[in-house]
């Protein structure tokens, strides 16, 4: 039997906001958003009722869900905690090849391009006219902002971030859990659980690994 594309959709900060209109575009049917903050309950994104706190997505079984929490960590823990049944969504207006692999959980937003071959984990966001090129690999809560760009080849391990505009060139490497300024140029490889920027990008602050 095929599911029924029905959805929750856990957080209801900005970054719902364009996972619920991807959802809606996309052709998904989102029935409650749910967040911890008592103050969202009651509210409403795009006609979608906030229901309640995240935990009352244990009693939707029936549903897919997905998290809209932009911090790669929090997805991390929500994403441990929860057994639910996650869904990964496409925004009609993204160029997705038939080759690309993407992970559970996976959102990506218009005018986003992924070309042949690439694999995106579970629970990764490819926000905004964010381009991936043939053959990146893509590690589960991976986060590229809007306007990032990688090159063939490249490697963007479990939990990096990619700030707005992020260039990296072909075939290499960012880290498990580095962050990674906003319109930095990657042209070597970066380790993991730092922060680095500029053009050239140089690491910055020694940043703590969750
Ligand atoms: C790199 C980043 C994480 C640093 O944040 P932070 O630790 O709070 O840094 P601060 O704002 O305190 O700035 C520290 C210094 O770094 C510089 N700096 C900050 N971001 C920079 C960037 N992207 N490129 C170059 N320099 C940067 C600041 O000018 C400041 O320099 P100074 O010490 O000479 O004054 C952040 O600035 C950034 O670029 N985030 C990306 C945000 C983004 O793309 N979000 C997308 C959401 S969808």
């Amino acid at each position: 039997m095929t599911p029924r594309k029905e959805v929750v959709v856990i957080g209801a900060g900005g970054h719902a906001k364009v996972v619920i209109s991807t959802l809606q575009a996309a052709g998904w049917q989102v029935n409650a958003v749910l967040d911890d903050r008592p103050q969202k309950w009651g509210s409403e994104i795009f006609g979608v009722p906030v229901r309640g706190p995240i935990s009352a997505a244990l009693e939707m079984p029936e549903s897919g869900a997905v998290i809209a929490i932009g911090d790669n960590a929090s997805r991390r823990r929500l994403a441990q905690e929860l057994r639910l049944r996650w869904i990964t969504a496409v925004h009609p207006a993204a160029v997705v090849h038939a080759s690309v692999r993407l992970g559970a959980g996976t959102v990506v937003f218009a005018g986003a391009v992924i070309q042949p071959d690439a694999s995106v984990g579970a629970h990764v966001i490819i926000n905004t006219a964010a381009t991936v090129d043939h053959d990146c690999v893509l590690g589960d809560f991976a986060q590229l902002a809007p306007g990032a760009h990688l090159a063939g080849e490249v490697r963007i391990e479990e939990g990096a971030f990619l700030g707005v505009g992020t260039s990296v060139i072909p075939g290499k490497c960012v880290g498990a859990w580095t962050t990674v300024g906003a319109g930095a140029a990657v042209v070597t490889d970066i380790p993991g659980g730092v922060v680095a920027m500029g053009v050239p990008a140089r690491v910055s602050i020694l940043k703590k690994k969750p």
